[in-house]
């Protein structure tokens, strides 16, 4: 089947972007937005209904993942990627956690912190979307970044504990941008760390969880100054 393709901007997103509470950032207007603009996504009625589904199951995840998506599509342009595959790096991200839909709300919502068996819980929300996504062959590549964006580069992540290179690069990269914005968020249990924690962070983890070089590209290509991830709050 021929892939629908139209530009990223759709009503929908539109409407999700106008929930921001300041006129200082927009996702369309980073300064990524000509890159984006001259890409003809890969955008489809199927992705927007996730999407909606997602947001009314919890409209912080929906937030989160618009901007790292917006994150991994600047890190990956920096890296080199072809425009097909920056295609399918926003599709795969705009669905990396998709699978939280399938977790108990009581969990997701939890206020304080998730036991251990909660947290087991919570880390089968990749296999839940790679089974959700199965039947979906047009966007075969995309689909490693909802199962592989918590693998971790030392060996030490889930679902699989896959290793270095093991790991499809989509996920790779996404796996920076994911963490970097978790950190820069309030999350019902912590405040948001400052930039420059997370920056230390993240640069703490080259080589440990992440791909030193896409950490490189991260950290010296300023990637974290596309989006200013913590303006970008629902109303
Ligand atoms: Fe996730
Ligand atoms: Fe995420």
């Amino acid at each position: 089947m021929m892939m629908e393709v139209q530009e990223f901007s759709t009503d929908y997103l539109q409407a999700l972007n106008s929930r921001s509470n300041s006129a200082q950032i927009d996702l369309r207007s980073c300064d990524f937005t000509q890159m984006k603009q001259e890409l003809l996504m890969v955008y489809d009625k199927k992705v927007e209904r996730w999407l909606q589904a997602m947001d009314l199951y919890d409209n912080e995840i929906t937030d989160h993942t618009l901007r790292v998506t917006a994150f991994s599509l600047k890190l990956a342009q920096c890296l080199g990627f072809s425009r097909s595959d920056l295609a399918y790096i926003q599709y795969g991200t705009l669905l990396h956690d998709i699978g939280k839909l399938g977790i108990p709300e009581k969990i997701m919502h939890k206020p304080g912190k998730l036991t251990a068996y909660e947290y087991q819980v919570v880390k089968q929300h990749p296999l839940y979307a790679h089974e959700w996504l199965l039947s979906q062959k047009d966007y075969q590549p995309a689909k490693v970044i909802p199962l592989f964006h918590h693998e971790r580069w030392d060996g030490g992540g889930y679902p699989y504990g896959l290793r270095g290179r093991e790991i499809p690069i989509f996920a790779r990269v996404v796996a920076v941008a994911d963490v970097w914005d978790a950190l820069t968020s309030d999350r019902p249990y912590r405040k948001a760390m400052s930039e420059q924690e997370a920056l230390e962070l993240i640069s703490s983890q080259s080589g440990k969880q992440f791909d030193p070089q896409i950490v490189g590209t991260f950290l010296s290509r300023e990637i974290y100054k596309c989006c200013q991830a913590n303006v970008f709050h629902p109303i």
